[in-house]
């Protein structure tokens, strides 16, 4: 069997979280503990306090309440930024929309402030019930293990901590619950950006120094050191970066009747300190120290389409590619679905996403075969690819194809590369398709190329994006692709349906929500911001090798106007692709306007008419919605409720 982590077993708990059912829905200051009977029996042996344990972790999966590193296909992490986004009517169905559309407002956006809070009221009822009901003392537990949970609800506190602060800016900061009858006025304000960073750093460093470096893989999921180290690192790359070190857009944002011990009412601080990239880049190298030797950890150079007995030659790479390149393509695929077990030790820090349809479906192109029943097999056809997207993977040669003399012309990007001679449907295929990175064949869908190996019956599906019966625009749905790409980033590699709709090969992805690669982005980042070159080249060169890309050299930096520091985000671009991180990135950087004003988001003409011609469809087109941008966009509003019951509690600016 092919375990995961905990979370698969937050099932098994579900009868502790139903006794704990009244701390899940309310205000987040107002953890009110359940009734002390059924509290307490859930610490009456090891089982239901190790469930009770695990419950605390709920709050961290991808629901739709939930902070959404990946896995939920409405989220308006995954789906609002500019590398991918889904059909546009689904954007109503969540959040989505009013980002896209800047409508969202403290009365009308989801309260993940309250959810977060509430998974540290969690943890804060967990620690007063092991105290309470003498776990320790009664022998429940013994020594090591009650010092190791104590740290464990640590570091989640302060992962729900890094959680809030990363999409509202400074947060509250909750270190022990309130009595049920604390008036208003003692309820904590939002501290100073800085101050809420060291906060959580100190209490990582604290947890991580009574918590093992890895862990069984039946307990995968669950806090460790190595965690504690990679969620530091990212905590202080948010603090380096312009957002919050120097650039914020907001002078006067600041509280009115809180202060923070040593920096009076300002928030975020209005000054570039160098230093906070010091502080990162010491912290990105230590977590990747720790997680390759402690931790166990490595970047996945696995090859399991060797074991899936995949023939290279039914890889289609148009214009032909070495088995070396296939064979990184897979690897690519195989990423999110490899499992430790397989030799997979890249995931650091480990969620899954909540029971909506699974996102592989989401993904998944529309009329691929009909059934035996006689229906016809279709996916939603959504998380498609922007031209942006699409125009930032890297070409053979390592480099942007704007910028890549030996690519074709941008004049000629959108025209066939003329591979009629590979097949039918393979004359569709766009030069802008041709001559591009492993990372683009593996995740990337395109008219004319295959999706997927052996998902349609034991076959690829070649995709037709302009037949209207297929897998094209057609009136009849609202389910078509926005840019006229797919993602199959989330596929199962070598997931099959049959006529008579059963799936083999289907495996849960992985949803690393922290994996080694980024540590090492993370790093290069601070190096690149540090003038550490050659550090930051080979950094991003680790990252660009396992993905079968050509290397970043000293003589690409500063050609075509692209910084070093332009490499390692675009390298983010590639490598992170589709996996919500381009949500905070753009925000990170104060580059809001930039890349999500409006008129920005675009794709090929997808949307214009049923069976279009093969040169009205392939022309860059702007969407046609009004999504755009507003610098209050940068952080989230505060739910009204917990605003209006907390008067130490400022919102955020423009909300
Ligand atoms: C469903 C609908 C699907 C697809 C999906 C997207 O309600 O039946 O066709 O549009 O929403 O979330």
């Amino acid at each position: 069997m092919k375990i995961r982590n905990i979370f698969n077993r937050l099932l098994l708990c579900a009868g502790v979280m139903g006794l704990l059912g009244g701390t899940v829905a309310c205000n987040y200051l107002d953890i009110v503990p359940p009734e002390q009977v059924d509290v307490d029996d859930a610490m009456e042996n090891y089982e239901n306090a190790l469930g009770f344990l695990y419950s605390c972790y709920a709050f961290s999966k991808n629901n739709s309440v939930g902070e959404l590193p990946y896995g939920n296909y409405l989220s308006e992490i995954n789906t609002t930024a500019d590398d991918i986004l889904n059909p546009h009517a689904w954007a109503s169905d969540g959040s989505a929309a009013r980002i896209l559309l800047n409508t969202l407002s403290s009365q009308n956006a989801p309260d993940y402030w309250g959810h977060n809070y509430n998974g540290i009221g969690q943890c804060l009822l967990f620690l007063q019930k092991m105290d309470e009901c003498q776990i320790l003392e009664r022998g429940v537990i013994d020594a090591a293990t009650d010092r190791e949970w104590r740290a464990e609800m640590k570091a989640l506190m302060a992962y729900y901590h890094f959680v809030i602060l990363r999409r509202y800016g400074p947060i509250a900061i909750l270190e022990e619950k309130l009595p049920l009858d604390a008036p208003q006025s003692s309820f904590p304000g939002r501290y100073h950006f800085d101050y809420c960073v060291d906060w959580i750093v100190n209490q990582l460093d604290e947890a991580a120094a009574d918590l093992p470096a890895k862990r069984d893989v039946a307990y995968m999921g669950r806090m460790t050191s190595t965690i504690c180290k990679a969620i530091k690192a990212k905590v202080l790359l948010l603090a380096a970066s312009p957002l919050y070190n120097g650039s914020f857009p907001y002078p006067d944002f600041k509280n009115t009747n809180w202060e923070t011990p040593g920096y009076g009412q300002e928030l975020i601080s209005h000054t570039y300190d160098a230093s906070k990239w010091n502080r990162a880049y010491a912290a990105a190298n230590e977590a990747i120290n720790w997680a390759e030797n402690q931790g166990d950890r490595a970047i996945y150079r696995g090859n399991e389409y060797i074991n899936a007995n995949i023939n290279l030659d039914d890889l289609y790479i148009p214009g032909g590619a070495s088995d070396e390149f296939k064979a990184a393509v897979l690897r690519m695929r195989y990423l999110h679905y490899a499992c430790e077990n397989e030799g997979n030790r890249e995931a650091i820090m480990t969620t899954i996403p909540d029971a909506l349809t699974t996102q592989w479906f989401a993904c998944f192109p529309k009329k691929i075969m009909q059934l035996n029943n006689g229906n016809m097999l279709s996916g939603y056809s959504g998380h498609n690819p922007t031209l942006f997207a699409v125009t930032h993977f890297l070409t053979e040669n390592g480099l942007l194809p704007e910028n890549d003399t030996d690519f074709t012309p941008e004049s000629d990007w959108y025209k066939s590369a003329g591979l009629g001679a590979d097949g039918a449907d393979r004359d569709r295929i766009i030069n802008l398709c041709v001559g591009r990175e492993p990372r683009f064949y593996a995740w990337i869908g395109f008219d004319g190329g295959d999706y997927s190996l052996r998902i349609k019956d034991g076959e690829p599906v070649r995709l037709n994006m302009l037949d209207k019966d297929l897998q094209g625009y057609n009136t009849s749905t609202r389910d078509n692709s926005v840019t006229g790409f797919m993602t199959q980033k989330f596929m199962p590699p070598v997931m099959q349906i049959a006529k008579t709709n059963t799936y083999v090969g289907y495996v849960a992805p992985s949803r690393a929500v922290i994996r080694l690669a980024e540590l090492y982005l993370i790093r290069a980042e601070c190096e690149a911001q540090l003038g550490m070159t050659d550090e930051a080249i080979r950094d991003v060169n680790v990252i660009r090798e396992r993905a079968g890309a050509k290397p970043l050299t000293a003589s690409m930096i500063g050609a075509g106007g692209m910084s070093l520091l332009d490499w390692v985000k675009n390298e983010r671009i590639c490598e992170f692709f589709a996996e919500g991180k381009r949500y905070f990135d753009i925000r990170r950087y104060v580059e809001g306007d930039k890349y999500l004003g409006l008129g920005k988001r675009m794709g090929l003409n997808a949307l214009a008419k049923e069976n279009p011609s093969f040169e009205e469809f392939n022309q860059p087109t702007r969407l046609p919605y009004n999504y755009t941008w507003a610098n209050k966009l940068y952080l989230y509003p505060i739910q009204y409720g917990d605003v209006y019951a907390n008067p130490q509690l400022v919102q955020n600016p423009g909300f």
